[in-house]
């Protein structure tokens, strides 16, 4: 992952543009999520992420002495909330492969005022949904593509059954971890004849199903604006059968467009990073397994944070390095796509986890 690298050296920092100690980016934006990817390994081979011919037995993972230790992941997470960072979400790859995740959530639970998610793909949910509410995870949002069987295995590529995952849910919702988030990416002619089937098991269940439009994140997926169905073409299908009425955002920086059924049954987010990008409100920052920041899921080098941490930096040198980087960002890679130019491989979404 070197050529992901970039290191600003602590000697040319600049002093903080700050509101209240929170740093802003060079388009006024302020840092509130942070994302920790935990591992870049996951159990599936979903074709628009990590497909089997790219990621096969030659694809090179990360080594366990190359990832941040948990304790290390603490450390940095309680340095990003002094900063202004109140929402923490795990991500992977699949976060619940990696040993022990729960240690890991329990030692972020202990850091006050944050809100603390995981994304996880739900096949190994109701063997740990139960520890992970136990550790303080405080809810989580599961991926799942297809309720027909025989197309959610093609699209996980490891054949693993829809029903495992529903039951994940389930038990995600019996442990607490309410409400649920259900995220459905959807591909033309792959998965969009399932968005009304999913439409239907979702409704009345409690649960917020979101449509994310198919994004050309990482160089595997072979990404064609074709492939694209829209966040409209999705509302218009749904509201046919179901009439659909807009819901206002839960906070400022949320990536889903919120909407709510006319008749009562429940919520469902689209989440539009193609047709309607959201950059001028992105406030997320992601933390890669080796410990290395990017500040935007598109970008194609990230700042090594790992080597302060492992140099012995104090938390006063690392939050004010981290203020720069955030301070220099300029990325809206969303809004200026069509201009974007081609140059270095953009990071894979299993490795920076979404
Ligand atoms: P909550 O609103 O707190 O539930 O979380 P979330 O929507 O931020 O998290 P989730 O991991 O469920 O992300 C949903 C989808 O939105 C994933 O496909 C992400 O890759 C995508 N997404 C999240 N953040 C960004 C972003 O900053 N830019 C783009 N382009 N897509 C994003
Ligand atoms: N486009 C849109 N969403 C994607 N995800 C993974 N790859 C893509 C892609 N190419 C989704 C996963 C998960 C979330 C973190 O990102 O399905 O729900
Ligand atoms: Fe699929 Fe998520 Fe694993 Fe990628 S990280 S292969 S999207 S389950
Ligand atoms: Fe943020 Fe980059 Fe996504 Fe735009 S493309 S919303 S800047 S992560």
């Amino acid at each position: 992952m070197s050529s992901h690298e970039t290191v600003i050296p602590l000697s040319s920092l600049r002093r903080p543009a700050t509101l209240d100690g929170i740093p802003s980016d060079q388009l006024g934006r302020y840092m509130r999520d942070l994302r920790i990817s935990i591992t870049d390994r996951c159990n599936f081979r979903c074709a628009y992420c990590m497909p089997k011919d790219s990621f096969g037995r030659d694809h090179v993972f990360l080594s366990h002495n190359e990832i941040l230790r948990y304790e290390e992941i603490t450390r940095i997470a309680r340095v990003f909330v002094s900063l202004g960072i109140r929402k923490i979400r795990l991500t992977g790859g699949e976060p619940l492969v990696r040993k022990g995740v729960e240690s890991l959530i329990a030692q972020l639970a202990e850091i006050p005022g944050i809100e603390l998610t995981l994304t996880t793909n739900g096949a190994l949910l109701t063997r740990y949904a139960r520890a992970l509410k136990e550790a303080g995870l405080q809810r989580l949002t599961v991926s799942l593509d297809a309720l027909d069987d025989d197309i959610f295995q093609e699209m996980n590529g490891v054949g693993f059954p829809v029903r495992d995952v529903l039951a994940g849910i389930d038990a995600a919702a019996a442990a607490g971890l309410t409400p649920v988030k259900v995220n459905m990416v959807v591909k033309r002619g792959v998965n969009d004849h399932q968005i009304l089937p999913m439409v239907r098991q979702f409704r009345r269940s409690g649960h917020i199903l979101r449509f994310i439009e198919f994004m050309d994140v990482g160089n595997s997926n072979d990404w064609r604006t074709d492939d694209v169905v829209s966040a409209r073409e999705i509302l218009d299908q749904i509201g046919t059968e179901f009439p659909l009425e807009p819901v206002d955002r839960a906070y400022n920086g949320e990536v889903a467009e919120r909407w709510r059924y006319v008749d009562g049954a429940g919520e469902i987010g689209v989440i539009a990073s193609v047709t309607q990008a959201f950059c001028s409100d992105c406030t997320r920052i992601r933390l890669s397994p080796e410990g290395k920041l990017f500040t935007c899921l598109f970008a194609t080098r990230g700042h090594d944070l790992r080597s302060l941490l492992r140099e012995g930096r104090s938390d006063e040198e690392m939050a004010a390095w981290i203020s720069s980087v955030w301070q220099q960002r300029t990325d809206r890679y969303s809004e200026i796509r069509g201009r974007a130019k081609a140059g270095r491989p953009k990071i894979e979404m299993s490795y920076i986890g979404g």
